[in-house]
């Protein structure tokens, strides 16, 4: 992991990030007459991102004046997407240490640029032989005095984005259920995140019969995973709970998925990887809020005596359903998480899901589908967040004509509602088993990419985790 450190004053002739607004500015970053002579013909040229490549070193500039007119979340991404352009630099020519300056428009400009070149630069080789390693060890920070502490908190932040994304990219010959809790339960010590993981036995007597029934196909046994972070000093007097998809890989089950695709269903835990992540996130950050984190997970496969289209299941809360479709999975795991919830009387609970290919297909990766029952305030305050770090929310709509598509004749409901509105119909289907506020956040589309978007790479994305450390800081911050 890169090592961000503060440093007000930037080395000559090493690497360098300058912003300026204007070229009166350039003769601050010591640059001779010719490459001021070559910027400014550059900016003649209406370029505003300018390379100097000094062969030993290099010295990016950007202009940022039409940064600045943007909303807050805008600009920020703007930042961020100029670390990501400087990162792919940095990477051809094995830099390892760069500084980033502010501008005295924008002091915490120099903070999402490092958020960009971080997170552009992360590689997931390690299955390959020839590693070809990025060479980036060190990122110089300059900042205001005051937002010192806030290096600190970006690098927390990455941290757990990068391990979302480890986790999400891992195959799950090296990822199983089992496999998972472990790795959960140990970056749970590490942050100072209580873990409690629940085998199968425990499992069957609990009766999540929604996780049990998923698992049947599989030789490896389920998890239940408990994380809980309690600060003595907490503002909630009622827990913030997450909850995530832990399905470590969904072949469909007896509704067995087509192979096209199929590779990519390694990414279905990223709704547990972004909320186990993002309670660490928020430990570390030793932010004073009560929070739970729960992990259904399993894979679905159709194995001897797995789950079958027309089985009936009953669920951890008592309710019963018809199973019309095995790949409709992971409801029927977030429906046991969700009734398990009920037990901490939470404030808000916030469950993050990689449930369907209909909420992918709405909006593709450019956002998170969203909807439930939380307050306004709750929903703008998530909105927010969003909105600040780019993971930025669609709120669909959930009105009661959208739960007659999933009644079954034989049971309290039955896994599928029809061809419309299967995003919603999911999120009718788990509405079925809260009784607290409640946002759901389907993030098929965002979780994995098949090719790289500025400073999110290919593959897992660890989307959902800025989001949950941006919203929980927000709630501190009221
Ligand atoms: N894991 C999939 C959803 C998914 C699709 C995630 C694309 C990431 C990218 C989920 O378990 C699933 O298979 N959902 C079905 C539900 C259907 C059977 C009602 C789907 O969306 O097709
Ligand atoms: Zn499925
Ligand atoms: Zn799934």
């Amino acid at each position: 992991m890169v090592k961000l450190t503060y440093s007000e004053k930037f080395k000559p002739n090493k690497n360098a990030v300058f912003l300026f607004s204007n070229s009166g500015e350039l003769s601050n970053f010591l640059l001779s007459a010719e490459e001021i002579a070559y910027v400014e013909k550059k900016l003649k040229e209406d370029e505003k991102f300018i390379l100097i490549n000094r062969l030993s070193h290099h010295i990016f500039l950007q202009q940022i004046e039409d940064f600045e007119s943007k909303p807050e979340g805008l600009k920020r991404e703007k930042y961020r997407a100029v670390g990501a352009k400087i990162s792919h630099t940095l990477t051809a020519h094995h830099y390892e240490e760069i500084w980033i300056g502010n501008h005295p428009s924008n002091l915490a400009a120099s903070l999402y640029i490092s958020e960009g070149v971080v997170l552009a630069s992360y590689q997931f080789n390690k299955y390959k032989s020839d590693k070809k390693n990025n060479a980036l060890k060190s990122i110089l920070v300059q900042t205001e005095k005051t937002k010192k502490n806030e290096i600190e908190a970006l690098q927390i932040q990455l941290e757990e984005v990068i391990r979302a994304r480890n986790w999400v990219n891992e195959p799950v010959s090296h990822l199983d259920a089992i496999v998972f809790a472990k790795q959960i339960q140990s970056a749970a010590k590490d942050a100072g995140v209580s873990c409690e993981v629940l085998n199968k036995k425990q499992i069957e007597s609990l009766k999540m019969g929604g996780l049990l029934a998923v698992n049947k196909g599989s030789k490896t046994p389920p998890t239940f995973t408990i994380l809980e972070y309690k600060p003595a000093k907490a503002k909630n007097k009622k827990p913030l709970v997450l909850v995530g998809k832990g399905v470590v890989y969904d072949t469909g089950g007896l509704s067995l998925k087509p192979t096209a695709g199929m590779d990519t269903m390694k990414c279905d835990m990223a709704g547990a990887a972004a909320v186990a992540a993002g309670i660490f996130a928020i430990a570390k950050s030793k932010l004073p809020l009560h929070v739970v984190a729960l992990i259904p997970a399993t894979d679905n496969r159709p194995g001897e005596i797995a789950y079958t289209p027309g089985d009936v299941i009953h669920m951890f809360d008592g309710q019963t359903v018809e199973v019309l479709n095995t790949d409709a999975e992971g409801r029927m795991i977030l429906a046991d998480a969700l009734s398990y919830a009920k037990k901490y009387e939470p404030e808000i609970v916030l469950d993050f899901a990689t449930l369907t290919g209909a909420a992918a297909a709405a909006i593709g990766a450019y956002g998170i589908v969203c909807m439930g029952t939380a307050s306004e305030e709750s929903k703008t305050a998530l909105k927010n967040a969003g909105e600040l770090v780019h993971e930025r929310l669609v709120e669909f709509p959930f009105w009661d004509d959208y739960s007659t598509l999933i009644k079954s004749d034989i049971a309290d409901m039955k896994n599928i509602g029809g061809p419309v509105a299967g995003a919603i119909t999911a999120g009718k289907f788990l509405e079925k088993f809260i009784d607290y506020p409640w946002m759901h956040f389907d993030i098929a589309g965002p979780a994995f990419i098949s090719a790289a978007e500025t400073y999110k790479t290919k593959g897992g994305t660890g989307v959902g985790v800025r989001l949950i450390l941006e919203y929980a800081k927000q709630l501190c911050s009221k």
